[in-house]
């Protein structure tokens, strides 16, 4: 299982330079100029401004047709013209994480569209979720988007969208980090 741990580190140096930062909801993190990806273990705490650990897992609440539908539409591999990135930890309320997992299926998607918004921006916007919560981190799920240049404002479309949904009315902290590639 160690392969699915990844280690987002906010340094003094890194492969993605930072260009903003903006806490939406709760607490917010210290300015860091630059961020590493790196594979990472349960138990390596890399020493940083921040350090955020998070690891790939099985889906929860896509159907099959979902599943299907994003499977055709996603990009497996890395893209040259993917210079901007986001990072977005998001921390879910107990509120949210009392409901049985049919309520948070309707919220998520019958309520949210969730799944259905989403798909209208890929390939373009190449989507990564990680999950935290269950290894005592401060956020629940590290999720990571990187797309061009040109598809800047659609990224910006589909946040709005899912940030007027119910789903985010569970939604308790989230910081929205921007990046762009370094050559
Ligand atoms: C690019 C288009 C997007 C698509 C196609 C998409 C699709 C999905 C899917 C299929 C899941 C459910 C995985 C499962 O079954 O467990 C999911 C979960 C999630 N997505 Fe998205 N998503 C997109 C954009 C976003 C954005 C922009 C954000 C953040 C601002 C986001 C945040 C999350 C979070 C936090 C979860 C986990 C929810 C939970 O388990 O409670 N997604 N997404």
């Amino acid at each position: 299982m160690q392969h699915n741990f990844f280690d987002f580190i906010g340094a003094e140096e890194g492969t993605w330079k930072t260009q903003s930062i903006q806490t939406l909801v709760g607490e917010p993190i210290p300015h860091a100029p630059f961020l590493t990806i790196q594979e990472g273990s349960l138990h390596s705490t890399p020493q940083a401004t921040w350090a955020l650990k998070g690891f790939k897992s099985n889906i929860r609440y896509t159907e099959k047709a979902e599943k299907i539908q994003l499977n055709q539409q996603s990009v497996s591999h890395a893209r040259v013209e993917d210079t901007c990135a986001t990072l977005i930890p998001i921390r879910k309320s107990e509120a949210w994480w009392e409901l049985t997992q049919d309520e948070r299926r309707a919220i998520f998607e019958q309520q949210s569209k969730h799944i259905a918004i989403g798909l209208r921006y890929i390939p373009a916007i190449s989507r990564q979720l990680f999950h935290c919560r269950d290894i005592g981190q401060p956020f629940d799920f590290l999720t990571w988007f990187e797309f061009s240049p040109e598809n800047v404002a659609p990224f910006e479309d589909l946040l709005a969208s899912l940030r007027a949904s119910e789903e985010w009315t569970y939604v308790d902290r989230e910081i929205d980090i921007r990046f762009i590639k370094l050559v």
